[in-house]
């Protein structure tokens, strides 16, 4: 079986690597019989990361997949079962711009919320387009695993040529989920979620165990839910106003006020940070040869970015420190793995996923992307039937719907119309004025 992963020299590609390595212990799993075809238009970055794998499989008895690079999309393609795409159009200098245009607007710099995400989406929306097209000419029955943000606006526009083809994944919702079912004292693999919404913007409303939904409880319990990082953030006073643990991405909705103050108060963007730290790693590994010590130049940089993720929130919530259970979060590799395992082995089971609605959440359309739980087989994902959503949560993920769709718009057609509406239409942009200022610095820059 072939797995090509487009963004190849991307930093987490050997977290992929890895589960592809702890799977392949097993003997009749995916990862013994994968070859890893890497695919990146940055040769130095291929060549750093290939360094790393390389160690990383010495560094393991047993098989471990054979790797493959190219920096041609086609031939990358051509044949594959299983495509992860995994890229940033315009690197992280373009993440720096898309956090600072809309930051010197007074507005929300961030990578795939408020402006921010809309920027990214009407840069990354046609190259995804394209990537999709070239899989339908060359690889039609291949699957793509989709985690190349906005996720859940890419997801949608490549499903306009892939169809159900396309499956979106992110870590967040089964890192909340996990986290929850451990506070309440659960095995996270035995119990069922009721997670609903669209990417980065969705709740979990209940947690099944043993036919019971733990959910009231654990609201009942303020050192329970401030126990683990969404409890943490969100405190429980509002979680048990709000009667569900939203994903962590609502921050930046629920406490918008704070989360920008102290994006504007940081010594740099977190793009800036990820620069400055990623430009020291592949530079180490510049070439590619002789690069002895590669593996674990990338994982104390590793280290260091985990440690670091949504600082700035947990700062504005109250400054506590990530603990090693919030760490765990299943990780968007083993999402990817587990999603891939479950299709090529006809291994029944549960994921959430983005997906095409069809008629699992009411009161969305059928071609809309959301992200909910999926049952998973050699057929692929299918939703999962969520039932009524409150008018709050349905309220947003239609108003975000209809700036995801204006973006697709705008990136498919060219429409200035469409940029302007997708950015003045989203909930934290709080000037059409605004948004057209910040639409012309991106068209300058
Ligand atoms: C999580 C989200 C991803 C996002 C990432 C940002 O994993 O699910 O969608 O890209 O965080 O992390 P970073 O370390 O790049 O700020
Ligand atoms: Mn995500």
């Amino acid at each position: 079986m072939r797995l090509t992963v487009l963004g190849g020299g991307g930093f987490r590609v050997p977290l992929v690597h890895r589960a592809l390595l702890d799977d392949a212990q097993d003997p009749d799993s995916t990862g013994r019989r994968t070859e890893l075809v890497l695919h990146d238009t940055d040769p130095g970055r291929l060549a750093a990361i290939s360094a790393v794998l390389a160690e990383q499989a010495d560094r393991r008895p047993g098989p471990a997949p054979a790797v493959r690079t190219t920096t041609d999309l086609d031939e990358a393609l051509a044949g594959t079962d299983f495509v992860f795409s995994a890229i940033r159009v315009g690197g992280l200098a373009g993440r720096v711009r898309d956090e600072q245009l809309p930051l010197a607007e007074g507005l929300l710099g961030q990578e795939t919320v408020g402006a921010g995400g809309v920027l990214y989406g009407l840069r990354t929306v046609p190259v995804a387009t394209h990537i999709a097209e070239r899989v339908a000419a060359l690889a039609p029955q291949a699957w793509v695993i989709n985690f190349t943000n906005p996720a859940g606006m890419v997801t949608e526009a490549m499903s306009r040529v892939l169809g159900d083809r396309v499956i979106g994944i992110c870590d967040s919702p089964v890192g909340l989920c996990r986290r929850a079912a451990r506070a309440v004292g659960a095995d996270p693999d035995r119990a069922d979620y009721d997670y609903v919404g669209l990417n980065h913007l969705g709740w979990l409303r209940r947690i099944v165990v043993d036919g019971t939904d733990r959910m009231p409880a654990l609201l009942d319990d303020a050192a329970a839910l401030e126990s683990f990082e969404e409890g943490k953030l969100f405190g429980a006073e509002w979680l048990r106003a709000l009667g569900a643990l939203p994903n962590e991405y609502l921050h930046y909705y629920y406490h918008h006020r704070e989360a920008l103050g102290a994006i504007r108060e940081a010594d740099a963007t977190r793009g800036e940070f990820l620069a400055r730290q990623q430009e020291g790693f592949y530079a180490k590994l510049a070439g590619g040869a002789g690069t002895g010590g590669a593996f674990q130049a990338w994982d104390a940089t590793r280290r260091e970015r985990e440690e670091t993720y949504m600082a700035e929130s947990r700062e504005a919530s109250g400054g506590w420190q990530r603990d090693s259970c919030d760490l765990d979060g299943g990780g968007y590799d083993r999402v990817a793995l587990a999603l891939m395992r479950a299709i090529a082995r006809n291994e029944r089971t549960t994921l959430i996923l983005n997906v095409r609605n069809r008629h699992a959440v009411p009161g969305i359309d059928a071609d809309a992307v959301v992200e909910v739980p999926c049952l998973v087989d050699a057929g692929g994902a299918r939703p999962l039937a969520t039932g009524p959503v409150a008018p709050d949560q349905l309220g947003l993920m239609l108003q975000l719907k209809a700036v995801e769709r204006s973006t697709i718009e705008a990136a498919a057609d060219n429409s200035p119309r469409a940029a302007l509406r997708a950015l003045a239409l989203h909930p934290l942009v709080d000037s059409v004025h605004a948004a057209r200022r910040v639409l012309e610095a991106a068209a300058h820059r």
